[in-house]
């Protein structure tokens, strides 16, 4: 594809050039990856977490990023977005769009709306450019245009050809538009244009993409380059520099009225340079973002700073590069790049409240997220993490609950369980203690457990008095305190379980004994879904010869029934999401759900009929496509096998799916990033270690290089990964034997103190699957009793205030007892 062959010639020379000056990350991440076939990706420019996203807006029905490669026009550039989401689009607020002169000097020849500008939006695909904090795009106007970006603001570079279309010397008009991507603007929006400077000022309330609710965004524009030949406001097809400011309705058929200022100038001898920054509080605060972040319209400063901020942020990770295919390389750093685009740190811009805590935004959502995003944040990026699970706590303080979900200041839908739950988890188990008030963070993870919300579409978890009463969400409960889509019995039981789990983590780290015991006691609520002569038949009655399914169950404790395989990834008929009409799963089948237990693998293992069964029904769920690797929650069971003591065939699988289903080409992904929740997937599995979240646990599969260094942020140790025996045409990827700081290590996972203690992993790789990590002591901590192999052993661990080395100025932990 043109587009990356672009970034790959670009790629090659750098990497020529520098073949011994330091090893730059950046050199291997297209942030195009994803840009088309429903990836959904943000390829514009941006900070790590930051505000402002500047990108070309496509007219795409797939446009949720902004940008898309798929042959759709451009219909303006705007900077606000997020990334990854399915949904409608999100943002995408108060596109600029560009003319090098309006035919005959007269600007209603100039075309302002967006449906009708987009015949002057086409582009070839070989004039895109794009790197970490900065885009380019060549319009087929000629008109070139350039974008970068600091926290909240963007500078746009339009550099345009000597003359127009109609021949006539450049007189270039940029315009700018009360719109976003989703054409959710209400009404009043409003402009006002500075007849002297061009500066262009306004606001308008929008619908966040995937909740209730609405926001307003303001944001100030300004000018630098040329001088100013006129400037007014417009009103769908009609111009008019005579008029400065406009109050707009949304208008009464349903589509908001076009309506939005322009400037127009004297000339386009040099590049045309526009300053535009948003905020949620003001145009005052919009504007003085502006001017603090980009005082001097310095483009190249501005792009320079955002290479060097992208740079240190992608460098505790290393590889190397030694004999493996540059797509591989490229596939794993963009990746780890495509982690860092959202959540968003919007620090300062929440209106909601009043607080001294940070305040980050476009969770999108929690149930992707907290899989393998926020883990893999945990380990390379801490600071953030910590201030992401502030905000979590913050919001869960102002708000009432934590998020499962949220964007633009909203609420958003909540998919399954109270996730939020498991993040705190995680980020508690690995450490994370700095500026964390965890008694308000126990407190918020209780109230998702004790408290019905009187909605909860959007936060907590319903059908409380049921889960307590009966120990699972009953399909067709009775529910009259607490009102939300009643679907999803069997997801919402299983997930509300491990929730629990995550709760008696949390409540053993914090000396809290009795609850520790209460929510491990309910943690075990999945098991009263399981119905052990549940078979499973595909819909031609051709039998999978599987016995023992989780089934949805009503209020008189008698089976409800749903075919195990609806809402696989075969199924084409179901709903399956969110919908009043949607099945006792979200997005996912009972297959698939049957191996979401992450914290009893064992007594699953057992109920499935032990180790060699549970692989067998393992292998079918991947071989017969049951699950597909485009959605969250088959991330784990990729690596599952490791619990069964077949740690070769979680290899196996993680190669069967990379690269496979994940190649660096813009039709690459398989469906929606999700925030980069994909990308945190290629990630973990190329690096080797994949998390149980929620859990102090990394699962071990070699890498796909041949070392791997990791330098953790805060304590400066440096964790390698070794493999010897690597091949690059990854035949040998068995683990023979493994030593951890030079001593012989058996077990087939390994704890967070690898990173924060900088320890070193040697692995031996042969061609054939090993006894390595395959005995019962080897296995990965749950809470049951592992049986079905040779001698039966417990691996019972439990944080508990006892087990518990001390906390302070250290990180990792903890009582594996
Ligand atoms: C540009 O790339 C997209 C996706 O990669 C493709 O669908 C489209 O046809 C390409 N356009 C041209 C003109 O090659
Ligand atoms: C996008 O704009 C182009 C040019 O006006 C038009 O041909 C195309 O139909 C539009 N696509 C959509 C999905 O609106
Ligand atoms: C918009 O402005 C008009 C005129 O001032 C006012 O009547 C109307 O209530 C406003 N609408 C909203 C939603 O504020
Ligand atoms: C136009 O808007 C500007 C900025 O909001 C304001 O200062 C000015 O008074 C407005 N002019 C009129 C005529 O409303
Ligand atoms: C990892 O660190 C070791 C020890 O400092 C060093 O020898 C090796 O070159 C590093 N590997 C990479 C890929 O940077
Ligand atoms: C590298 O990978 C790409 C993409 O899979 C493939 O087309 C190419 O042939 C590979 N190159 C080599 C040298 O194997
Ligand atoms: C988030 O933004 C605030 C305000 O801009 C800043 O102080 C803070 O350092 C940012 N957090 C991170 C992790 O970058
Ligand atoms: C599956 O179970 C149903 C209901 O008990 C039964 O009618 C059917 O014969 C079973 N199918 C197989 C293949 O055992
Ligand atoms: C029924 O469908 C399954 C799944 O697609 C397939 O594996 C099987 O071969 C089919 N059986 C028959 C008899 O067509
Ligand atoms: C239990 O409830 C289900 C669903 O309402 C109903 O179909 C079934 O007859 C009930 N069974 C008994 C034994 O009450
Ligand atoms: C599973 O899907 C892949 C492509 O995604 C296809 O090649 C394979 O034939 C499918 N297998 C089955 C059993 O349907
Ligand atoms: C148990 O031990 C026997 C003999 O060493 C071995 O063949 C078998 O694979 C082992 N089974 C399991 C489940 O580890």
């Amino acid at each position: 594809m043109a587009p990356l062959l672009l970034i790959c010639c670009w790629l090659r020379l750098a990497s020529e050039v520098l073949a011994q000056a330091a090893f730059d990350p950046l050199l291997y991440v297209d942030p195009l990856i994803g840009a088309s076939d429903g990836g959904n990706v943000f390829p514009g420019a941006s900070l790590p977490y930051g505000m402002a996203k500047a990108v070309a807006d496509t007219n795409s029905s797939s446009n949720q990023g902004g940008f898309t490669l798929d042959g759709s026009v451009v219909t303006g550039f705007s900077s606000m977005h997020d990334s990854g989401t399915g949904g409608s689009p999100s943002l995408g607020n108060f596109a600029l769009f560009p003319y090098t002169n309006c035919p005959g000097g007269d600007i209603d020849q100039c075309d302002f709306p967006k449906k009708t500008r987009a015949r002057f939006g086409s582009f070839v695909n070989s004039s895109v450019s794009a790197k970490p904090g900065t885009f380019g795009i060549t319009l087929n106007t000629r008109i070139r245009a350039e974008m970068t970006t600091t926290q909240h603001a963007s500078i746009f570079k339009f550099t345009f050809p000597s003359v127009g279309l109609d021949g006539q010397s450049a007189q270039p008009l940029i315009l700018q538009d009360l719109t976003d991507l989703a054409d959710s603007r209400q009404d009043n929006g409003t402009v006002s244009v500075d007849a002297a400077t061009g500066r262009i000022t306004g606001s308008a309330r929008f619908l966040p993409s995937f909740g209730g609710g609405n926001f307003v965004l303001y944001f100030c524009t300004d000018f630098s380059g040329a001088d100013i030949l006129d400037n007014g406001i417009f009103v769908n097809s009609r111009a008019s520099s005579g008029i400065k400011n406009l109050t707009i309705s949304r208008s009464i058929n349903g589509y908001p009225l076009p309506g939005g200022a322009f400037v127009r100038f004297k000339s386009a001898a040099n590049p045309i340079l526009v300053r535009t920054a948003t905020s949620f509080i003001s145009i005052g605060q919009a504007c003085a973002h502006g001017e603090t972040e980009i005082p001097k319209f310095d483009f190249a400063a501005v792009s320079n700073a955002a290479t060097e901020i992208w740079q240190k942020k992608m460098s505790p990770i290393k590889v190397s590069t030694k004999g493996v295919n540059d797509s591989m390389v490229i596939n794993f750093y963009s990746g780890i790049y495509r982690t860092m685009i959202n959540p968003q740190n919007y620090t300062g811009e929440n209106p909601l409240w009043a607080s001294d805590e940070p305040y980050f935004d476009s969770f999108y959502c929690i149930w992707d997220l907290f899989r393998s995003q926020l883990p893999f944040l945990t380990i390379v990026d801490p600071i953030t993490v910590t201030e992401m699970v502030r905000s979590l706590i913050d919001t869960y303080r102002h708000v009432g609950w934590l998020p499962d979900c949220r964007m633009s200041l909203n609420k958003g839908y909540t998919q399954g369980g109270s996730n939020a739950d498991n993040v705190l988890a995680d980020v508690y188990l690995k450490g994370i203690r700095d500026g964390i008030d965890w008694n308000d963070g126990y407190a918020a993870v209780v109230k998702d457990a004790e408290v019905e919300p009187y909605d909860w579409c959007c936060e907590g978890r319903g059908g409380l008095d049921s889960w307590k009463s009966l120990g699972y969400i009953p399909v067709q409960d009775f529910d009259y305190k607490g009102f939300g889509t009643m679907t999803r019995s069997v997801s919402r039981t299983l997930e509300y379980s491990y929730n629990d789990f995550c709760i008696a983590q949390i409540a053993g780290g914090l000396g809290k004994t009795a609850d520790q015991e209460k929510y491990l006691d309910s943690s075990g609520n999945w098991k009263n879904l399981y119905k052990a002569d549940q078979n499973s038949t595909w819909w031609n009655g051709t039998d999978t010869g599987f016995v023992g399914f989780f089934e949805p169950r009503f209020l008189n404790k008698t089976w409800g029934f749903q075919n195990p395989l609806n809402c696989s990834n075969l199924d084409s008929f179901s709903v399956c999401s969110l919908q009043n009409s949607g099945r006792e799963t979200f997005e996912s089948s009972i297959w698939e759900y049957g191996f979401f237990v992450p914290h009893d693998q064992a007594a699953l293992m057992t109920l499935y009929g032990g180790p060699e069964a549970f692989v067998r029904r393992l292998n079918y769920l991947h071989d017969k496509n049951i699950t597909y690797i485009g959605n969250e929650p088959a991330f784990l069971t990729v690596f599952q096998y490791h619990y069964a003591g077949r740690p070769a065939l979680s290899a196996k699988r993680s190669h069967f799916y990379i690269p496979s289903f994940f190649s660096p080409t813009p039709s690459g992904l398989p469906g929606n990033d999700d925030s980069g929740a994909m990308g945190s997937f290629v990630a973990f599995a190329m690096m080797g270690l994949f998390p149980n979240p929620g859990q102090d646990v990394y699962l071990i599969t070699p890498p796909f290089f041949e070392s791997v260094n990791i330098t953790h942020p805060l304590t400066g140790k440096t964790a390698i990964i070794r493999s010897i025996n690597f091949d690059s045409a990854y035949q040998n990827i068995y683990i023979q034997s493994a030593t951890l700081n030079g001593a012989a290590y058996t077990r087939n996972w390994i704890d967070h103190s690898f990173f924060t203690q900088g320890k070193e992993l040697v692995l031996a790789l042969g061609r054939n699957e090993s006894s390595w990590g395959t005995h019962v002591e080897d296995l990965p901590p749950s809470l049951g009793q592992y049986v079905g192999f040779n001698r039966t052993y417990s691996s019972k661990w439990m944080v508990g205030a006892s087990g518990t080395r001390n906390y302070k100025g250290e990180f990792g932990m903890l009582g594996h007892k």
